[in-house]
């Protein structure tokens, strides 16, 4: 397959000047090849990757442009800051600030007018894994999103699929399970659009390391990964990054 692969380090609420110094200087040091890397820290440290080798991007964006919006942050205040990446709809801004599938939909478009490419996180909670619903959930996420841009707009879109079990957890998904939730995306979009869904992006989040990064990479329908935790260490992200060439 020709699609590049894509390693995107979401910090979070963790970090600080100090560690996007430190971060910047493993990574411009280290020969990356073949290989997007993308860094997502809090907003304040956003400046601070002005001049970093790779991508740098936001954990999240207003669904409105400008205006009495008290604690918000727009799609262009992000592209002023350099970022050519915005996270969208991650589970804890689904769980922790209520973002439904509407909101999630309508912020993908506002990234993608500002040219910002979103990144589109779905993923299933535990409950719903059990249950053995998880296609008909992330379908449902999906369908929000596809019915708000239309499908050709995908090609401008990556998604990250992340098991809402397998974040912070240790308890990451076997690479079977990454890669049949990934091909079920895939197919799923390529009854819409074929190449669009042959093009697309999909990252697998959800408690990768570099112990296990190699073999969820080398899964047909994973392109990468969406590193939390893993990605607050230098040393352990390169490490990350490396595997996914
Ligand atoms: O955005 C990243 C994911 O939520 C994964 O987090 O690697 O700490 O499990 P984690």
């Amino acid at each position: 397959n020709k699609r590049r692969p894509l390693v995107a380090g979401n910090w979070k609420m963790n970090g600080s000047v100090e560690l996007a110094k430190q971060m910047i200087d493993t990574l411009d040091s280290s020969n990356i090849q073949n290989v997007d890397v993308l860094v997502c820290p809090p907003f304040p440290f956003l400046s601070e990757f002005n001049g970093f080798s790779g991508s740098v991007g936001a954990q999240n964006l207003s669904e409105f442009n400008a205006g009495a919006h008290t604690g918000e942050v727009s799609a262009t205040m992000l592209k002023s800051l350099k970022c050519d990446f915005v996270l969208v709809g991650h589970s804890e801004r689904r769980t922790d600030n209520g973002e439904s599938d509407a909101l999630v939909a309508k912020k993908v478009s506002v990234a993608l007018e500002q040219g910002l490419t979103p990144i589109l996180c779905v993923g299933e909670p535990e409950a719903v894994r059990e249950s053995g619903e998880f296609f008909n959930h992330i379908q449902a996420q999906i369908d929000a999103v596809v019915d708000q841009i239309g499908i050709a707009k995908f090609d401008n879109i990556v998604v990250a699929y992340e098991p809402v079990w397998a974040i912070g957890t240790g308890k990451t998904a076997s690479p079977l399970q990454a890669q049949q939730v990934h091909e079920f995306i895939r197919q799923y979009l390529a009854e819409l659009d074929a190449e669009v869904a042959q093009g697309l992006r999909i990252l697998y989040g959800g408690s990768v390391k570099a112990a296990n990064a190699n073999e969820l990479f080398s899964q047909p329908d994973v392109d990468g990964g969406l590193i939390g935790g893993a990605s607050l260490e230098p040393q352990e992200f390169l490490n990350i990054c490396l595997a996914a060439k």
